[in-house]
């Protein structure tokens, strides 16, 4: 740690501030060779588990093959076919086509792209709590400020804030849509190039949009010739139990965006969407040195076979019927935890101070976190006031590996009394 203080600059930031040596599986072993289970997944990537050996085998093939080619430069069979199972596995019964590039920040800006190039409007619309990435773009559609913008404006021009729908802190469907609506209408619809949506929030607290709230995004971007993209790169890929989220919530969106879980570890993103959309940008107006890097395809590839027969699925459904009533169970014991929600897997609970005032509880995140590691168990956390545990476990996961990070989860919710 002395030497990555003072080798690697101040800004990223270590959840679990321990060296990882391997990782198989479920399990993490460090430098010391202390072996961690981990339900981080490295932020919701290797939902397949850590190194699975189809995966392995298949970059290993790759990479005797062709490490890079550009497919700007000279296209291989991969990408396009990687991208035909994206087109087919999207939701939505219409001709769909599809990008790669390397990672979810870079999704989300190439979306914004074709969105503008298709529809000639500049605005954009994202809701609160969002959480798009770290470049410029996906930065200004970031809701929280700090840390994610802190220092680093002006952000970009033509975006704009709408309520996301949060139950819990009185934030009910009609109110949130009701907000969006007023204003798409002060902006005026005929300015907006696109609706960009985390059907279920990742970084924001892992709040699932309400189907209602969905369809009338929907019917209202339909109406008005509005781009509606789905950020599913943090609950896609298996992560709530489906291939995507959205085939759970009704949702099709014009555009989808897929990143971590897609490769299983490697770097990769896609923008899948309706063909006549996506064919906006003139050639040569979407593109990159390392998109769909063959490695990457091929792991995605990997990724897509391993899910192929349902079975991770029908598992993750079933761990996050489980783990639900679990943490139910705790909202009831300890009174620190104040909600618990998610979708399938795909589970956070938010820690107040009290039931009555609902006062963010950062601190007792962050000292459950620390509580966990010195225990050998890696979790996250998240919400606009970094309030919440997110669970987001490699969904390979064994019973014998959960039912033991969660009595050490347990003990350290029990130590937090009167914290
Ligand atoms: C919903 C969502 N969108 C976009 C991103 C940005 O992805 P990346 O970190 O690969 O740029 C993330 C990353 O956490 C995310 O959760």
């Amino acid at each position: 740690m002395a030497r990555r203080k003072a080798a690697v600059a101040r800004g990223p930031f270590h959840g679990t501030p321990v060296f990882v040596d391997h990782a198989h599986g479920a399990l993490i072993t460090d430098v010391d060779g202390n072996v961690l289970i981990d339900l981080a997944a490295g932020i919701g990537v290797v939902n397949t588990g850590h190194t699975p050996e189809k995966l392995v085998k298949a970059i290993k093939g790759q990479a005797d093959k062709l490490l890079h080619g550009s497919f700007n430069v000279t296209p291989y069979e991969s990408y396009v076919a990687l991208c035909e199972r994206l087109n087919e596995k999207a939701p939505g019964k219409f001709p769909k086509k599809s990008f790669l590039a390397n990672s979810g920040a870079e999704a989300v800006e190439n979306a914004i792209k074709i969105a503008r190039a298709h529809t000639g409007r500049p605005a954009v619309i994202a809701f609160e709590h969002a959480f798009h990435g770290r470049t410029f773009m996906a930065m200004t559609l970031t809701a929280k400020e700090k840390p994610y913008k802190t220092g680093f404006a002006p952000f970009n021009s033509d975006v704009y804030r709408a309520p996301f729908p949060y139950e819990y802190r009185g934030v009910r469907a009609e109110t949130a849509y009701d907000g969006f609506a007023a204003l798409a209408g002060r902006i005026g619809e005929d300015k907006i190039a696109a609706v960009i949506i985390e059907p279920v929030l990742g970084e924001g607290g892992f709040l699932p949009a309400p189907r209602e709230f969905l369809e009338k995004l929907r019917l209202h971007c339909a109406l008005n010739g509005i781009v509606l993209i789905a950020d599913e790169i943090q609950s896609g890929f298996g992560r709530t139990g489906t291939l995507f989220a959205s085939e759970q919530l009704g949702f099709i969106p014009d555009l989808i965006l897929s990143a971590k879980g897609l490769a299983g570890g490697l770097p990769l993103s896609a923008v899948t969407g309706r063909a006549e959309i996506m064919d906006a940008p003139i050639e040569g107006g979407i593109g990159g040195t390392f998109g769909g890097n063959p490695l990457s395809v091929a792991s995605a590839l990997a990724v897509l076979d391993l899910l192929e027969d349902g079975v991770l699925f029908r598992r993750a459904a079933y761990l996050g019927l489980s783990i639900r009533k679990t943490l139910m169970e705790w909202k009831d014991r300890f009174p620190m935890i104040g909600d618990v929600r998610g979708l399938g897997p795909m589970l956070a609970f938010e820690f107040v101070k009290d039931g009555a005032s609902k006062e963010p509880h950062p601190d007792a995140a962050k000292a459950l976190v620390k509580f966990c590691y010195e225990r050998g168990v890696v979790i996250m956390t998240a919400g606009t006031h970094g309030n919440c545990i997110r669970l987001l476990f490699p969904l390979v996961i064994t019973d014998e590996q959960l039912s033991e990070a969660f009595a050490v989860l347990e003990a350290g919710l029990k130590s937090l009394r009167g914290f």
